[in-house]
């Protein structure tokens, strides 16, 4: 048998810069409320949303992407062509098939490996495990990690359990070498058993069969999902914390997924977080922008100072599949 080189990578891996972009159309609750006999009162006592971002014509999925990108990438300090990989967590690119990846990678300016991921809500930390493994296996130096959405075009503006929840967005990091370890290890998994409580209402194949195709969207069982990211949900969290050796006294950031508030507080309450850790609450006027939702929150928390450079973080997302993914990092 001949021997082959083996690839080998840095001893860490580190976020080493983060990035998003915010749609420029706010929609208040307002302007969703009178499709689904909902008030602005009901949608933000029960989600804790006043307002989201719906994307405009030219903000696309790849339009949002490579700004994101552009703000993580500068933020790093990298320049696109130092870019080895580039990891897209996506569910909304209406594209089949080639990847959103491979055109942002064009737009960017390089010819890094790029590809899509499906992962739901949980993709963008799906995201940043695979980036944290690859750097430190050798097949990539640098990776870009983006979580995009452009839920508005997959949800009903009538269906009263999603429509003033999902919302449009991107946020992005770079993913790189350092000297310590600056990514924790992932706690990830799946519960297919529950693989219709989130999901598109129609096979493509029955929409195109149909005498009146109407696009498909998504729907969702509000109240299951709601008692298994709260409970459930919060055992990972605390394994991720488990798994980087830390205590929650040691954590100054937890950035859950913002699917709805009163899931965050749950989830804060059972892992018994001290008052001193800052807790992301981006869904107030950012609503649930799924992949996107755990990078958007991060930025923001450290553009408003909440989230400071060497900073400890819990990221934590969860959502259709059902999937999840959590882990301890580092603040760039
Ligand atoms: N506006 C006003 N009232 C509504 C409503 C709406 N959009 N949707 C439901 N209601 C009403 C129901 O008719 C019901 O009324 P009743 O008590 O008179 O029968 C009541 O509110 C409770 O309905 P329910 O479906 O049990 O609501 P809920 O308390 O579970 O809240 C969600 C609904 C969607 C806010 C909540 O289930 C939730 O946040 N789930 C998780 C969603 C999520 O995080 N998804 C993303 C995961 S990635």
């Amino acid at each position: 048998m001949t021997a082959l080189t083996a690839a080998s990578g840095s001893a860490h891996a580190a976020i080493l810069g983060v990035g998003a972009y915010r749609p420029r159309r706010v929609v208040p609750n307002s302007e969703v409320v009178d499709a689904i006999d909902s008030s602005d009162e009901w949608i933000q006592q029960r989600s804790g949303i006043k307002t989201r971002r719906f994307a405009e014509d030219d903000e696309t999925v790849p339009m949002m992407s490579v700004a994101a990108s552009k703000q993580a990438l500068d933020a790093a300090g990298i320049a696109a062509d130092q870019v080895d990989c580039i990891i897209v967590a996506t569910v909304s690119h209406l594209m089949q098939t080639p990847s959103a990846a491979s055109l942002i990678a064009h737009e960017l300016g390089t010819t890094a490996a790029a590809f899509d991921i499906s992962a739901a809500c949980a993709g963008f930390c799906h995201g940043v495990s695979l980036a944290a493994d690859m750097v430190r296996a050798g097949s990539s130096r640098h990776v870009l990690v983006v979580g995009v959405e452009r839920l508005s075009d997959i949800t009903s503006p009538t269906d009263r359990g999603t429509a003033f929840i999902f919302a449009d967005g991107a946020g992005a990091v770079v993913v790189g070498p350092s000297d310590v370890p600056g990514i924790g290890p992932v706690v990830w998994g799946s519960d297919g058993e529950h693989y219709d409580y989130i999901r598109q209402n129609h096979d493509w194949r029955d929409v195109i069969a149909s005498d009146d195709p109407q696009m498909p969207h998504l729907i969702m069982e509000g109240s299951a999902v709601f008692r298994w990211a709260a409970f459930e949900m919060a055992k990972v969290a605390q394994e991720a914390l488990d798994r980087a050796g830390i205590t929650a006294d040691q954590l100054d950031v937890f950035v859950p997924h913002q699917a709805n508030n009163r899931i965050t507080d749950t989830m804060a309450r059972s892992m018994k977080l001290p008052d001193t850790v800052r807790i992301a609450r981006d869904i107030v006027d950012a609503g649930n922008t799924s992949a996107a939702s755990v990078p958007l929150a991060l930025e923001r928390m450290m553009a408003e100072g909440e989230a400071r450079s060497g900073d400890t973080a819990l990221l934590i997302a969860f959502g259709a599949g059902l999937a999840y993914a959590a882990q301890v990092v580092t603040v760039p």
